[in-house]
């Protein structure tokens, strides 16, 4: 993997782990709203593994996976801190090998968008069916083309993070053909009396409700809701950003 690399640290010490623990706190009022208390969970594309640490601490038996090794080292060091058991594996999720074994699966903040291709979404969905335990929940978000389109593309560019430690640009851009937004990071990071720079070109593809509905339906996944808003739990709109579907095997 190319990404989240030399940007793994700066994602960590940013403003990213912030949607995973407001995740955390909302969650239990979802699980309570479609009757599931899970004991098992795995978090796919746990990142530096903020949702997955939290829960584990919250006494749920916890699978992180992702496809950055250097997040997941920054993961580990989290639960070493934490004093928590997490099961951190390097994994990519369109060919997860868990059979049967998880309540709840989730995958936040844009994870899935990072799969390019229908095939890929689809065969992440195989694998999460096959994952799950009977009457199990799948819970994730995906920004939308609106979000990606629209909203990812105010400014051409603009700073993200800037502290004494650390620098951060973003330039986006979008490809409406292909429905794929690029973001171009580039970040500084304090070494000594110097600053190392890192450069890395980040890629989500919008997909359309219909879209996600289909790959779902395809697996045999149901889905129970669909929300723009995890808060008020509303509709999706033509102008948001992000979507949160709830499903069961
Ligand atoms: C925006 S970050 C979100 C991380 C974390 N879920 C959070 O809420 O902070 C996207 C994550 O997706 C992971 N990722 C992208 N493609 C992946 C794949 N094919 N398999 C597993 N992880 C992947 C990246 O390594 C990264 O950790």
């Amino acid at each position: 993997m190319t990404i989240y690399r030399g940007f793994a640290y700066l994602y960590a010490k940013g403003p990213y782990p912030r949607y995973s623990e407001r995740m955390t706190e909302l969650l239990p009022s979802v699980l309570e709203r479609f009757g599931l208390k899970p004991e098992t969970v795995l978090d796919l594309a746990c990142g530096e593994g903020t949702f997955a640490v939290r829960m584990a601490k919250k006494g749920f038996k916890v699978t992180g996976v992702d496809l950055s090794s250097h997040l997941l080292q920054l993961a580990r060091e989290r639960a070493k801190k934490e004093n928590v058991n997490v099961e951190f594996l390097l994994q990519d999720m369109r060919s997860l090998p868990f059979e049967e074994g998880y309540d709840l699966v989730t995958c936040w903040y844009d994870s899935l968008n990072y799969l390019l291709e229908t095939e890929d979404l689809e065969k992440a969905f195989t694998g999460i069916y096959r994952a799950l335990k009977r009457g199990g929940l799948f819970i994730f978000d995906m920004n939308t083309i609106y979000g990606l389109a629209v909203i990812w593309q105010r400014h051409p560019c603009y700073v993200q993070q800037d502290t004494s430690e650390l620098f951060e640009i973003h330039r986006p851009g979008y490809d409406f053909e292909k429905n794929i937004a690029t973001l171009r990071i580039t970040g500084f990071i304090k070494e000594g009396n110097g600053w190392a720079r890192i450069d890395e070109e980040h890629r989500e593809r919008g997909y359309s409700l219909e879209e996600i509905r289909q790959c779902l339906k395809k697996v045999g996944l149901k889905e129970l809701a669909c929300w723009g808003d995890l808060r008020e739990l509303s509709e999706p709109k033509p102008d948001s950003g992000r979507v949160w579907f709830v499903t069961r095997k």
